[in-house]
């Protein structure tokens, strides 16, 4: 039984309008026996995004996965950029579409960062074949663009941000934690100033 899902809208922003209204809508869904809990707040501007991004990224620990949703333009980029600069990569992340999967390593730990961009993925097989699957297995922390594409390899614990647009290049980010560690993660990242 599913006790909540959410509807990923493909809202536009772009001249790719034509090509997200090909995008079907689809959910991802936390089941009824995970706790869960949500949240919603809003940038302003692409520095904003970065600076909730390194918020949450200060507070991500290993083996933690965000599942990042929106169409294109949404700032699923932006805000990962922001994700991993607050957990500390030595590296900036770059689109990783040509790749599927870019890791990245900070200075304190051994810790890695992975982020991967299942937009060109055909399809679940396609993301298997790519051995995200391992990476979801791993410990090390994932962020994943385009995360409805890869739906029925997640695990039971995961924090979803929706990117929607609002007014003046604004945008709503809504959050779903999944899990009792997502939960936990969101809490501390709605804390965080
Ligand atoms: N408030 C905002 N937050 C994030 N990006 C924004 C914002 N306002 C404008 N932008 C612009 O939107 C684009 C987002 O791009 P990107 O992060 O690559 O999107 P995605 O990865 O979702 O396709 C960038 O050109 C960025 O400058
Ligand atoms: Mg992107």
């Amino acid at each position: 039984m599913i006790s909540h899902a959410i509807r990923i809208t493909n809202r536009l922003f772009t001249k790719q309008a034509s090509l997200c209204d090909r995008i079907p809508a689809m959910m991802i869904e936390c089941h009824e026996n995970a706790s869960s809990s949500q949240w919603t707040t809003e940038t302003a501007s692409t520095s904003e995004t970065e600076i909730l991004g390194k918020r949450i990224g200060a507070e991500l620990a290993a083996g933690d996965l965000v599942l990042l949703t929106g169409t294109l333009g949404a700032g699923k980029t932006c805000l990962t950029r922001g994700l991993a600069i607050g957990w500390g990569a030595l590296e900036q992340p770059t689109s990783p579409t040509f790749t599927l999967i870019n890791e990245y390593h900070r200075a304190r730990d051994e810790n890695r960062f992975f982020h991967a961009d299942c937009y060109r993925l055909s399809g679940e097989v396609d993301a298997v074949s790519t051995g995200i699957e391992d990476v979801i297995d791993s410990d090390g922390v994932l962020v994943v663009e385009w995360a409805e594409r890869i739906q029925s390899l997640l695990p039971e614990s995961w924090l979803h941000i929706e990117i929607g647009a609002s007014r003046d290049n604004g945008r709503v980010f809504s959050f779903t934690a999944c899990g009792e560690r997502a939960v936990e993660l969101l809490e501390k990242c709605r804390a965080s100033r």
